[in-house]
């Protein structure tokens, strides 16, 4: 297993509406387990393929219900229902440190495979609600950010001009690792 690089705003590939899995690989279950694996490494709860750089459509959840780890795989997921309305603080990995007040729906029913290429459906609320809805924005090249009221999308470009240099300083380590 292997920590990846995560991608930081305003990568391009963030913006990319991401590719359907056609094929279950080996490799698509070794991506599988080093998302995973680079989530943990920074205490995250979610994370999409785009932000390791590959833009495929398979997200990876784990909201530690109850504190417990419950380990979630999206792969081409789609919303199959959104319900009611939920304001609460959303961060993203690749915009770390930035967190926003953001209303979205308080449920969600997802319906997607998982990395044996079994359909499964899901129904969240919460954070994982939260969760489910901030990665399929990311499948589709979509960041938290985006969805603030047009006033305050302004006004976080400036708070992000300032966290840029700190989010480039924090790649320059790790290929610095990889290179040796
Ligand atoms: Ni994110």
């Amino acid at each position: 297993m292997a920590v990846l690089r995560i991608v930081k705003y305003p990568e391009k590939v963030l913006k990319t509406n991401s590719k359907r899995v056609e094929s279950w690989s080996q490799d698509l279950s070794q991506l599988v387990m080093d998302m995973f694996e680079t989530m943990y490494a920074v205490s995250g709860v979610g994370l999409a393929a785009n932000q390791v750089g590959i833009p495929l459509r398979l997200a990876v959840i784990d909201v530690r219900p109850n504190g417990k780890s419950k380990k979630i795989v999206l792969i081409n997921p789609k919303i199959l229902g959104l319900d009611g309305k939920a304001e609460d603080s959303e961060g993203c990995l690749s915009l770390p440190g930035l967190y926003k007040k953001l209303e979205r729906a308080a449920k969600a029913r997802v319906l997607a495979y998982d990395q044996k290429g079994i359909p499964w459906e899901i129904r969240g609320r919460g954070l994982l609600a939260r969760a489910l809805q901030h990665e399929i924005d990311h499948l589709n090249g979509k960041v938290f950010v985006d969805r603030l009221p047009f006033m305050q999308k302004i006004r976080v470009q400036k708070e992000i001009k300032r966290y840029q240099p700190i989010w480039q300083q924090q790649v320059r380590p790790r290929l610095t690792t990889a290179s040796s």
